[in-house]
């Protein structure tokens, strides 16, 4: 595995995304990493706090995608990043236990103890060589948009910690949309010129393709997906177990998804212009 910074790098360079997709499972981690290697896209593997307790803890995931790789003999570039991390504790012990990227979400405070939480941080993550990520403003949740970056306390905070990437929160929303998204694709850019950092679109899902172009080319080049892979996946068991009311057996259920959300993986990485880019 390795952190995010050749593959954004490159990505920047380049022009295109690399997509975040969140692992909600085991299963959920052989369908990106087989998808992804199918494709040759590098990808990001990324676990919220909430599915890392719900798998086992920090070790129990690094240890799970270490081994899938092995077994499955994935090629493609890889890296495993904490999603949303809440306190620089938390950050310190997926850093600890061989996460190789993580972001530290200090978005709901004030702007100078985001600022001095994040270079604290950076500092731990610089010694084992992992990608840091930081938020400012606030990415919405159910349907409603959240607050929007200000793009010169986006160069502030990315001068003062030396963050590798940034996520300015632009209008997108975590989940399902509430009408047509409206993402501030102008600020993207100015927040792009001003860092000259890679930028992070999060609620990457049930974004139209052509906004999602335009967000490449205003400097985005890490993709956080999630709800588009759920979505697609609970459709699938939905009638699979419709068309057979007396299957059981759990690996038939959830590998009913499995298609669908590789297929899924496929077209988003091509719209993102990062197959055959490992
Ligand atoms: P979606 O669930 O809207 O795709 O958002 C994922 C995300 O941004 C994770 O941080």
């Amino acid at each position: 595995m390795e952190s995010m910074r050749e593959i954004l790098k490159k990505a920047k360079k380049e022009k295109y995304a690399v997509a975040a997709y969140n692992v909600n499972n085991l299963e959920w981690a052989r369908f990106i990493l087989e998808a992804s290697e199918a494709n040759h896209s590098p990808v990001i593997m990324e676990v919220s706090e909430g599915a890392i307790s719900y798998m086992g803890g920090f070790r129990l995931v690094v240890n799970l995608i270490n081994d899938l790789i092995s077994e499955l003999k994935i090629d493609i570039p890889v890296a495993l990043h904490l999603d949303h991390g809440s306190s620089v504790e938390s950050c310190k012990k997926a850093i600890d236990a061989g996460f190789t990227s993580v972001m530290f979400d200090g978005s709901k405070l004030p702007l100078e103890e985001n600022i001095r939480l994040t270079k604290e941080v950076v500092k731990y993550a610089e010694i084992y060589g992992v990608t840091v990520e930081a938020e400012l403003g606030q990415v919405g949740e159910n349907g409603e948009e959240g607050i929007y970056a200000n793009p010169v306390e986006c160069e502030k905070l990315v001068k003062e910690t030396g963050v590798f990437c940034l996520a300015p929160a632009l209008g997108s929303v975590h989940g399902i949309y509430k009408g047509t998204p409206h993402i501030d694709f102008e600020t993207t850019l100015k927040i792009s010129e001003l860092t000259n950092v890679p930028l992070v679109l999060h609620g990457g899902s049930g974004i139209p393709d052509d906004m999602l172009l335009e967000g490449i080319k205003s400097g985005i080049c890490k993709i956080n997906i999630n709800t588009d892979l759920q979505i697609v996946w609970a459709k699938a068991v939905r009638e699979y177990l419709k068309e057979d009311a007396f299957v059981y057996d759990p690996r038939k259920i959830i590998k009913a998804g499995e298609e669908a959300i590789k297929n899924k993986i496929s077209s988003i990485n091509k719209l993102l212009g990062s197959v055959n880019k490992a």
